[in-house]
């Protein structure tokens, strides 16, 4: 058989070369050379052509999405796994994309449902160690360790499966490609073929990629384009939570969060994160805040730390962790300027406690208030939450949800909540306390320097 020749090409001006350089010579962009096969196989017109419909007449029975069983990832994916869709779990090594997996092939073969899951990685016996850890023991769960795309694609004919799993898509190859395992070639052109089975069967396929910390590795930048959804599964690897988000969904949002906790039963849905974000809290201690937050649908109490130190240093240093850089410098400068609390001779450090990020605006009180408190040296009082965006003339605004986070606060115990001015009301366990600035709301919690 013939093997095909590759080109790198420019993805931004299209421009050949025949090796990989790391300036595009015609139009001199930095790094956006990607391997392509030279002369792409004509495409084949297979079938009648495809009529157009009234959009009242388009069934939409399989696109409903089918649970998993698993409710953190049925969250994400906003009910379950649609019939032909492809579906990519990205993670770092270790992270337990497999065991993830292993779970959710379990639970479809306990169902009756057939489940081929190809180990690209791992031998067989590693992945029936693993299965009968977690329990997954079953006749309708097929194995097979397997490289070879054409292979795999039979072994579809042959065990007709229900679901099929591909770990990792890294380590599949088409030998009619000619080049090696893990080039972006053979990681997206196996991807394509993957999709094509995937929507001829109207089957469910969930692909696992590698990630290093930066990203670097190839395939998932280049898979994202191919498949339905990306789903991102992040940690820190000493720590045994687990989020899981959706980076891209073309059937539903994408702003839910999962959560798991890693455990020697494998991973276990957490049903109440706020209990675990707070657990190790220390009430009474200057720069600790407890935010109450939303992911998507879900309320969460988040604790926020800040720390302030006189720096040594001609520029102080500024370090945020799960929380967005940028939104530090602005309260930072908010803090300095409208309130009159002054840094800029400190080194400040602030953290969303147990590996979250709080992205959500309502976070931001949170944040400057621990600044605040750090500042002062004085603890917020016990029992208060807060939440509310703050504006760049020092204003709170309201944030959605209000109700929900306050609820949440009041379920945990919380009987204050730092509020902006407008916010809708709570439960009756729970006093909001109003505020329409972020000095005011220093002022009520005694933060103010002296
Ligand atoms: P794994 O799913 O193999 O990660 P990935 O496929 O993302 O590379 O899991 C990695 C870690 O999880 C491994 O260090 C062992 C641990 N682990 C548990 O703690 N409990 C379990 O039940 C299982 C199966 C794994
Ligand atoms: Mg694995």
């Amino acid at each position: 058989m013939a093997k095909v020749r590759t080109v790198f090409r420019c993805s931004g001006c299209g421009a050949d070369a025949p090796k990989w350089i790391g300036r595009c010579a015609t139009c001199g962009e930095w790094n956006t050379l990607v391997e392509e096969i030279e002369t792409p196989e004509a495409i084949a017109i297979t079938g009648p052509s495809a009529l157009a419909v009234a959009v009242t007449e388009v069934d939409i029975t399989n696109a409903a999405p089918q649970p998993t069983g698993i409710g953190e990832l049925d969250r994400v994916l906003g009910g379950g796994l649609v019939a032909g869709s492809v579906t990519l779990i990205g993670g770092e090594p270790g992270i337990g994309k497999s065991t993830l997996l292993t779970e959710l092939a379990a639970l479809w073969a306990a169902a009756g449902e057939r489940v081929l899951y190809v180990s690209a990685e791992e031998s067989t016996q590693q992945v029936r160690a693993r299965a009968e850890r977690l329990g997954a023991l079953s006749e309708s769960l097929y194995l097979l360790a397997e490289t070879m795309l054409p292979h795999i694609i039979a072994a579809l004919d042959d065990v007709k499966p229900a679901l099929l799993i591909v770990d990792s898509i890294q380590t599949v190859v088409d030998p009619d490609l000619g080049t090696a395992p893990g080039t972006v070639v053979q990681v997206r052109e196996c991807a394509y073929r993957l999709v094509r089975e995937a929507k001829e069967r109207e089957l469910p396929v969930v692909l696992v990629g590698h990630v290093t910390k930066d990203g670097t590795l190839a395939g998932p930048r280049v898979l994202e384009h191919v498949v339905d959804t990306v789903l991102a599964f992040e940690g820190e690897r000493h720590h045994s939570l687990r989020l899981l988000r959706a980076v891209k969904h073309r059937y539903g949002p994408t702003n839910e969060l999962g959560l798991f906790e890693m455990t020697e039963q494998g991973l276990v849905g957490v049903a109440d994160p706020s209990g675990l974000f707070l657990a190790d809290r220390r009430g009474g201690v200057a720069g600790s805040v407890v935010v109450s937050t939303v992911e998507g649908h879900r309320p969460l109490l988040v604790e926020v730390q800040a720390l302030v130190s006189l720096s040594p240093l001609a520029v102080p240093r500024r370090s945020a962790q799960g929380i967005d850089h940028g939104r530090l410098s602005l309260l930072l400068a908010v803090l300095e300027r409208r309130v009159g609390i002054h840094v800029n001779r400190d080194d400040v450090y602030a953290s969303a406690v147990g590996g979250v990020r709080l992205v959500e605006p309502g976070a931001d009180l949170g944040v400057a208030l621990a600044i605040a408190s750090a500042s002062a040296g004085v603890a917020l009082p016990e029992g208060v939450v807060v939440f509310g965006e703050v504006g760049l003339a020092g204003e709170l605004r309201q944030v959605a949800q209000t109700p929900r986070r306050l609820s949440e606060a009041a379920r945990h115990g919380f009987t204050h909540a730092i509020v902006p001015a407008l916010a809708a009301a709570g439960p009756a366990s729970i006093t909001a306390v109003r505020v329409s600035t972020l000095a005011e709301a220093i002022d009520v919690l005694r933060l103010s320097p002296t």
